[in-house]
């Protein structure tokens, strides 16, 4: 498997993907004190609502020292301000990781998140070596399951029950895309 532990910076047409950096609390603080957005992101360890200044202060120290190797967290730049974030969760062992992300309500519908998805997921194949990607939404979040579709992920799995959302238990539906999968796409973009 390839190393890929350094921290690196991403760029599409109309994104950088990057580190966080502690200057970035206050663009932090104004896409997360929000509740509609974080309806359906998990309260602990980074979302309870009402979300204060303080909250994006820890969220932001805890991104800076984030464990590359496991977690790498990129903060969505659009512009000159953070409007978001997309990270992994990787299985070296396995050659695997997941996906996750949130994008501040201002800036939904323009296809950022499927961009920086599409971007992350190309840097994991080629230069993490992974195998495999997923990522899963609650049942109720179609515009997320929407992103892994535009992504070129393909609907795997219902898990019934799976969780306790912010209205109670909820079902988590799973996407995912092979190497394999990936590199045909690649070919045809
Ligand atoms: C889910 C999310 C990442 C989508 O990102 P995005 O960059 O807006 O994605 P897109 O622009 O491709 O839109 C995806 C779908 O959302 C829907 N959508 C777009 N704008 C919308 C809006 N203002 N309100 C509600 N739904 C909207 C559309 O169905 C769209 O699909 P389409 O392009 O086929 O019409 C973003 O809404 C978000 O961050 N939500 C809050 C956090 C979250 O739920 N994260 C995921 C946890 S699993």
């Amino acid at each position: 498997m390839a190393e890929g532990y350094e921290r690196v910076e991403l760029h599409t047409e109309r994104l950088t993907l990057r580190p966080f950096e502690l200057d970035d609390v206050d663009d932090t603080f104004a896409f997360a004190s929000d509740p509609v957005w974080a309806k359906y992101l998990p309260i602990r360890p980074n979302w309870p609502q009402p979300f204060t200044r303080r909250d994006a202060e820890e969220f932001v120290a805890r991104q800076v020292l984030t464990n590359w190797e496991t977690t790498p967290m990129f903060a969505i730049v659009f512009g000159a301000t953070v409007v978001g974030w997309i990270k992994l969760n990787v299985d070296r062992q396995h050659e695997i990781a997941s996906v996750s992300y949130a994008l501040g309500k201002d800036h939904w519908g323009k296809g950022l998140v499927p961009e920086a998805a599409t971007a992350l997921m190309d840097w994991g194949f080629t230069e993490l070596g992974l195998a495999r990607m997923y990522a899963g939404a609650e049942g109720g979040n179609t515009q997320s399951q929407r992103v892994m579709e535009k992504a070129g992920m393909s609907r795997e799995a219902v898990l019934r029950s799976h969780h306790i959302g912010r209205e109670g238990r909820v079902d988590q539906v799973l996407f995912g895309i092979l190497r394999q999968e990936w590199e045909e796409k690649r070919r045809r973009r």
